[in-house]
């Protein structure tokens, strides 16, 4: 542990920064999941969707930073924001500068159909204002393989390599060493996606269980770095944005993420290799490569139950919601149960506070 106790008068460092203004992220993620419940099982992804973005605005229109968004919605659905580009914050003389990366909510088909693994999500990275830190992948989807901290301590300690033209009975060997466990009690991780149908087959024929989940992917690849979790591998194609998001998180948790441009068809790809090129749609990410530098904040409220964190509830009259929050620069994992008494509060929207 180092200790530093800074006299009144001296600056503030960048962390101090973020320590402060983190919290107003978690306002902005628990506002958007107050905002979507009533969306919760109403078969309307859209209007869920458009009740999280209008809270995120609600809360972040009130903070003193300059983010600007690097990760925002619009490729995959017809969003209603947050866009990439955009600027978020008061934007006052003097204020902070973040990269923002935000998914209001992960697992919108989730919400409308009242299931399980959604939340809302935003990440944040403090810069100088003039270089960015957060990487924008230009593709709607990419290859993830993530992992946990005792495949990174056993990569550290000399396993070779993981990489993601490895076959995937040789990723699960590995893996399975790197835990010390038989390729048979290994527990992966996959979305439930015809594009996967020869991933899983492949995966059960090594003997390893599975868990197919729906969608919220951001979860699942986050789940081989929380203990208790159930879950060591996470692998398969999905969405970039949520690929960002959760680098920023696996530099607290100390897991990591291999990730490749993966275009739909080649419409995709021909767009895609005008924009940035062979070498870049071939290259593979890693966490540091999405979020580089030490500053990266994750916070994260549930909407629905996920292996994350609970969903909201209603009890004694008060709205529950269950938060999580990293902060990389001192791997600080912070979980918040929040009480709102609706009855008090007043939930702040862009569009006028309800
Ligand atoms: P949305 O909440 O934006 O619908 O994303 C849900 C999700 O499951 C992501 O977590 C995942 O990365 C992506 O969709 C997978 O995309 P697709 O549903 O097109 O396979």
């Amino acid at each position: 542990m180092s200790r530093t106790s800074p006299k009144k008068s001296s600056p503030l460092r960048a962390d101090d920064l973020e320590r402060t203004l983190e919290f107003d992220f978690v306002r902005a993620t628990e506002n958007a999941a107050l905002n979507s419940l009533p969306w919760l099982g109403r078969g309307d992804k859209n209007r869920a969707d458009q009740a999280a973005c209008d809270a995120i605005y609600g809360v972040l229109d009130h903070t003193h930073c300059c983010g600007t968004v690097i990760i925002g919605e619009g490729i995959k659905d017809a969003a209603p924001g947050i866009f990439v580009g955009e600027r978020l914050g008061r934007w006052t003389r003097g204020s902070p500068h973040f990269d923002i990366a935000v998914d209001p909510i992960d697992g919108t088909t989730n919400i409308a159909y009242g299931l399980p693994n959604s939340l809302s999500v935003i990440a944040a990275s403090a810069t100088d204002g003039r270089t960015h830190h957060m990487r924008h992948l230009p593709s709607f989807y990419v290859e993830k393989l993530a992992w946990g901290p005792g495949v990174t301590a056993a990569l550290a300690q000399g396993l070779p390599p993981l990489t993601l033209d490895l076959p995937v009975e040789q990723t699960l060997a590995a893996v399975a060493s790197a835990l010390n466990l038989p390729v048979s009690q290994l527990v992966v991780c996959v979305l439930k996606r015809s594009r996967h149908d020869e991933l899983i087959r492949r995966i059960r024929q090594c003997g390893a269980a599975l868990r197919l989940i729906t969608d919220g992917d951001i979860t699942a690849a986050l789940a081989p770095s929380m203990p208790g979790s159930g879950i060591d591998l996470y692998l398969g194609i999905g969405g970039a944005t949520e690929a960002v998001l959760t680098a920023a998180a696996l530099k607290t948790l100390g897991g990591g993420m291999l990730v490749r441009t993966w275009p739909r068809d080649e419409a995709e790809k021909a767009v895609l290799l005008q924009e940035c090129g062979e070498r870049e749609l071939r290259r593979v990410f890693g966490i540091d490569d999405l979020v580089c530098g030490t500053s990266a904040i994750f916070c994260a409220t549930g909407i629905s139950d996920s292996p994350l964190l609970p969903g909201i509830k209603v009890e004694n009259g008060k709205v529950v919601t269950t938060s999580i929050l990293l902060r990389a620069s001192s791997r600080t994992v912070r979980y918040m149960r929040t009480l709102h008494d609706l009855r008090h509060k007043q939930v702040r929207l862009r569009s006028g506070a309800v």
